[in-house]
């Protein structure tokens, strides 16, 4: 069980955490003592993220979330962000990166553009997180890239994603590889598709694909935003501390493959 002690007072730096399952981690966090700061590329979506942080644990927890603004495929604006976290909140013991970007279409609607954009959002802005994020991070802290089953599980009209995602898996391998005899852990959490989300409304826009999409995964359902809060709350941890290296699937059995009826229903001899 998690208490108020389980990340008191740490100092959690969430890239993307302004919305949708990042969100879900801040407020879980703060709400086992961590201090806050969460950042996006909208500074009034950011200030009503830090806002609602604060909030939602205004009784249990002293300090206030605060809230950055920068976009993760700029270097300068990602070290200044850093500056303002650590300045602002003390060095950072838990660093997420978890600003991602996608749109479903087929490899030959996107765009050289539209590929760059998902790779510099995901897999370049995840570098530049955690390669920067590196010079103001406390000995011992937990890194955590969010990535997502596209990256070892194939999904139609995704190839950007999936690019990026596999990307971000290797690199975590590499980091936790480089940077274990600093002390340090770097993992990936792999949610599946999570409710009332912006990545899950894109990939199922409609209460029929969602029922599709849901008859494909071995939980027959979709995640909440409290399990990827929960995992990354263990791997930030004290428990967590031999944890490196590791994708954690969240996923109810997504990343598996179809668990479909129909393919369930494959005739045997
Ligand atoms: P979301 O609500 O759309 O959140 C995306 C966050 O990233 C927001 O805070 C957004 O704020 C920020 N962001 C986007 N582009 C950015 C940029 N260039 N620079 C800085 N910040 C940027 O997303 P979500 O659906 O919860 O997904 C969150 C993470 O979980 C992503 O890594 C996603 O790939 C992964 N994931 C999601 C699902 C799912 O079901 N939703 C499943 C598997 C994996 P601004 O818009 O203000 O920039
Ligand atoms: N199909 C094909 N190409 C698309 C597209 C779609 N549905 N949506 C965007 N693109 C292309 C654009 O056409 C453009 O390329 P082009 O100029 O060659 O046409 C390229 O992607 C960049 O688009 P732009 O809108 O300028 O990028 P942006 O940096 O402002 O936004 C996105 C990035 C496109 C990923 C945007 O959807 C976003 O900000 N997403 C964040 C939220 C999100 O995706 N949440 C879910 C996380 S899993």
């Amino acid at each position: 069980m998690f208490d108020q002690s389980t990340l008191k007072d740490k100092v959690v730096f969430i890239a993307g955490g302004t919305s949708g399952i990042n969100l879900g981690i801040a407020k879980g966090m703060a709400a086992v003592g961590a201090k806050i700061a969460v950042l996006g590329r909208n500074s009034d979506k950011a200030l009503a993220a830090a806002q609602e942080i604060t909030e939602s644990v205004k009784s249990i927890n002293g300090h206030s979330a605060i809230a950055l603004t920068a976009d993760v495929r700029d270097p300068e604006q990602v070290e200044n962000a850093l500056q303002s976290c650590v300045a602002q909140l003390g060095k950072i013991d838990c660093l997420i990166s978890g600003a991602a970007g996608n749109f479903p279409a087929p490899a030959l609607g996107i765009s050289p553009k539209g590929f760059k954009t998902v790779i510099d959002i995901d897999l370049l802005g995840t570098y530049n997180v955690f390669h920067l994020g590196f010079n103001h991070i406390n000995k011992g802290a937990s890194l955590i890239a969010i990535t997502a089953p596209q990256a070892v599980t194939v999904m139609p009209f995704q190839v950007h994603v999936c690019a990026a995602k596999a990307g971000i898996n290797m690199m975590i391998k590499c980091l936790a590889v480089e940077w274990g005899a600093s002390g340090i852990t770097v993992n990936g959490i792999s949610p599946g598709p999570i409710n009332g989300t912006e990545g899950a409304e894109r990939l199922a826009p409609t209460p029929e694909a969602k029922a599709a999409m849901s008859a494909k995964i071995a939980s027959k359902r979709f995640g909440e935003t409290k399990d990827i809060a929960d995992a990354a709350i263990y791997l930030a941890s004290d428990m967590g501390r031999y944890i490196n290296g590791s994708i954690m699937t969240v996923d109810g059995g997504t990343e598996l493959g179809d668990a479909s009826e129909d393919c369930l229903k494959i005739p045997l001899r």
